[in-house]
């Protein structure tokens, strides 16, 4: 058994058995001395993990867990869903998780490779904004894509992702989430989180790219700037105990992870299925003009199809479009 891989099925006995006592003699099969795993234990509670050891008992971990990153919980999680995308680094703080993942790329980083933070000092958005990120109220998250398509084919990935980040926040919180395109996440219409794929391509193919997701999970009324007040929501303010950042980013990573190896076909139509615009009148804003048009759907490219009102249709990708909202009026 590897130094890291005893460490991981350490952490998956306690995880299982919840907060049950994992006895002694299931721990010494790992193979390793009681040295060890008390070192192993107090190396998990100086993280942050409540633990209790007990002579006669063995060892039990206990809730509530602690809103943190750990990769001992991570490594299991993942492995045990059957997510190949296990190696990443969690930090403090960072400029922005994108950057920082395309830095890791640089450096040889593989498909799969993630950055998580708890603070990020210059989140980005789409288009050049920001992305407000105080420490430890948002989820901040980048994972390192090598796809190997056509470069045309971008699109799909902001897709596939913000569909697998509304799914991942349904699932841990309960909270139905619609999308907006092309990567906008709305709790009862107020902005929740958001996606932002970074591509860098060769030629005619995608080499490499970076997926951002943050979501808002903890903030208050009080944390969000006054612009961002009356469009901006978080988990917090619908459920009174919000998921752990822990357990959002592993259903996303394990949402991901399915859609990104699905046929498309099927992600654009559960996507479209959360889509409160289709078949509604939506007003389009890019850098160059503004226009209204009923949205029809996605292109199998994941642009947005949209017919004017002179009945023209135009499918539109990220880079040409702005904002897109859903207009009653027509203007
Ligand atoms: C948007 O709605 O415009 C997309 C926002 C994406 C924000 C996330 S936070 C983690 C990752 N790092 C960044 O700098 N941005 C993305």
């Amino acid at each position: 058994m590897t130094e890291q891989s005893w460490r991981r099925d350490f952490w998956g006995l306690l995880w299982e058995s919840r907060s049950g006592f994992v006895p002694w003699e299931k721990i010494l099969k790992l193979g390793r001395s009681t040295q060890e795993i008390v070192e192993e234990a107090f190396f998990l509670e100086k993280r942050g993990y409540t633990l209790e050891l007990s002579p006669v008992l063995g060892i039990r971990l206990l809730a509530p867990l602690p809103d943190i990153f750990c990769s001992r919980e991570w490594e299991y999680r993942l492995w045990i869903s059957g997510v190949p995308w296990v190696t990443g680094v969690a930090y403090p703080v960072v400029g922005s998780t994108n950057e920082e993942t395309h830095r890791w790329a640089e450096k040889g980083a593989g498909e799969g490779f993630f950055v998580l933070a708890d603070a990020q000092r210059q989140g980005r958005g789409r288009w050049g904004r920001g992305w407000q990120s105080p420490l430890g109220l948002g989820l901040y998250g980048s994972i390192l894509l090598r796809p190997g398509w056509e470069a045309r084919q971008a699109t799909r990935l902001a897709i596939v992702a913000t569909l697998a980040a509304a799914e991942a926040v349904e699932e841990t919180s309960g909270q139905r989430i619609d999308l907006g395109w092309p990567n906008d996440l709305f709790l009862e219409g107020r902005k929740v989180g958001g996606v932002l794929v970074e591509t860098r391509t060769q030629g005619a193919a995608l080499q490499e790219a970076v997926i951002g997701l943050g979501l808002n999970v903890r903030q208050t009324e009080e944390d969000w700037d006054e612009d961002l007040k009356p469009v901006a929501t978080s988990l917090a303010s619908y459920v009174s105990s919000p998921p752990r950042r822990m357990d959002l980013w592993i259903a996303f990573l394990h949402r991901l992870y399915r859609n990104y190896h699905m046929d498309f076909s099927l992600c654009r139509a559960r996507w479209e299925a959360r889509s409160p615009m289709l078949q509604r009148l939506v007003r389009i804003e890019s850098p160059r003009e503004m226009f209204v048009g009923m949205a029809l759907g996605l292109s199998e490219l994941g642009e947005l199809n949209v017919q004017t009102v002179e009945g023209r249709v135009y499918s539109l990708g990220p880079a040409a479009v702005t904002r897109v909202r859903v207009t009653e009026s027509g203007i």
